[in-house]
């Protein structure tokens, strides 16, 4: 069946509610022939996408970056584990809860083209960055090097190892709009001197959507002998990308941001040789030094989360990592692209496609990003993340695959209006 006797059979043009995953691999079926680019501009399409989403009609949210809400399978998915943890309680927790975890872990790595035994959940990037930050061997005198765009939680880890083993941190700042990849690796070599043992960077920096030449980064750092610990908090489940060809020595990211996994999820790489030389943050019961179940004691905890992995990996499947990715960098142009060259506007992310995808960041000539936010939750209803920081003045814009083109036209509408 194509996508238009789909629509129609269904009774969906513009309407209907998709049932379930079954509902979306009959939609995909429809569509299965037709190239992403094509897809990506077509509304019936993705209004289908739209319909599994239970959205609050106070807002146009965009604001998906903090947390993407789950598609209803994936919720009603949750409540379905939650039920049965419930059922079964401390049997489950003794029985199978350890393996369960273990294979929602391989699945992971699947995707994120890993080996298993380097791969494990955490509850979030937070907690998989700062595993690392605490856990090396610091020594007075090292240093590390990181950005000030970087996210907060793991600045905070790193003042932390300052004061605690005397730990120096030396902090660049990554431009907004680069001229090239060079531009920016020179940036990060510049900071590094014999004594450095850790440099961070992020994937995608959260403030701006600017995706970093991560590869390169890693590759010029190996050659001074540091290790690399990427921030991948925006990356994995957003654009397309394995863990390995990032040549990184630690990854981490969060699963409830774009992988529409539930919230308090993430996954914590280590690279097999690099094990080792991490001290656990929580002690676990694991002797084996290359273990990376070393690392991974959590306590008692949410288990019904991890076992929602299964769900929300099957959706973001059968969608398509190809599909999502096309149509989420489709949707930032077609805002950006209305609105780059007006006078009064302040574009903080980079034109170049390659650098960006969902996520772009806005600055009105003339007005803080606290005022602006308010102007356009109050006047147009739209809801973003005002940020005024770090080198970067502006509201961030996030939509995700729910997000309408006539969405994005009454943020346009509102810029222009700004002017
Ligand atoms: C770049 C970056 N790193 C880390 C985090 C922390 O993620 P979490 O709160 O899920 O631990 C965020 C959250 O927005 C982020 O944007």
């Amino acid at each position: 069946m194509d996508k238009r006797s789909f629509l129609k059979s269904a009774g969906l043009l513009g309407l209907g509610t998709m049932t379930g995953t079954s509902g979306l691999a009959r939609l995909i079926e429809s569509v299965a022939e037709i190239p992403s680019a094509e897809l990506a501009k077509d509304e019936d399409f993705w209004k289908q996408i739209r319909a599994d989403y239970l959205l609050k009609p106070d807002y146009i949210n965009l604001e998906n970056g903090y947390y993407c809400i789950l598609p209803k399978p994936i919720l009603e998915s949750q409540i379905k584990h939650l039920r049965e943890i419930n059922y079964q309680g401390s049997y489950y927790l003794r029985t199978i809860q350890f393996d369960n975890k273990k294979a929602m872990a391989a699945k992971l790595a699947l995707l994120a083209g890993c080996s298993p035994d380097e791969l494990i959940i955490t509850r979030n990037t937070t907690e998989s960055l700062d595993i690392i930050i605490g856990g090396l061997d610091w020594k007075p005198g090292d240093e590390a090097v990181m950005a000030e765009q970087d996210y907060p939680s793991m600045l905070n880890m790193f003042r932390q190892v300052a004061s605690r083993y005397g730990v120096v941190n030396k902090i660049i700042s990554v431009p907004n709009l680069p001229v090239s990849d060079e531009e920016i690796v020179n940036l990060y070599a510049s900071a590094i001197t014999e004594k450095t043992k850790l440099l961070m960077v992020c994937q995608m920096i959260n403030i701006t959507g600017h995706i970093l030449p991560v590869r390169k980064i890693c590759d010029m750092a190996h050659t001074r002998g540091v290790d690399v610990m990427v921030d991948g908090a925006h990356a994995f489940g957003h654009f397309r990308f394995t863990i390995p060809e990032l040549n990184c020595d630690y990854y981490g990211s969060s699963l409830h941001k774009w992988l529409s996994v539930p919230l308090g999820s993430g996954i914590l790489y280590v690279k097999k040789d690099k094990i080792r030389k991490i001290w656990p943050l929580i002690a676990s019961g694991e002797t084996n030094p290359d273990s990376i179940n070393r690392l991974n004691q959590t306590g008692t905890h949410p288990v019904y989360t991890d076992l929602t992995v299964t769900e929300a990996l099957d959706y973001f499947n059968m969608l398509g990592a190809e599909r999502k990715e096309t149509r989420l960098r489709y949707l930032q142009h077609y805002w950006t692209d209305k609105v780059r060259n007006m006078p009064h506007i302040i574009l903080n992310t980079p034109a170049d496609p390659a650098r960006s995808c969902a996520i772009a960041n806005v600055g009105v000539k003339g007005k803080k990003p606290g005022e602006l936010g308010d102007i356009l939750l109050k006047k147009y209803k739209i809801y973003c993340a005002p940020i005024d920081g770090a080198n970067v003045h502006g509201c961030r814009i996030t939509p995700n695959v729910y997000t309408t083109t006539e969405e994005l036209d009454v943020l346009v509408r509102a810029l222009t209006e700004l002017g």
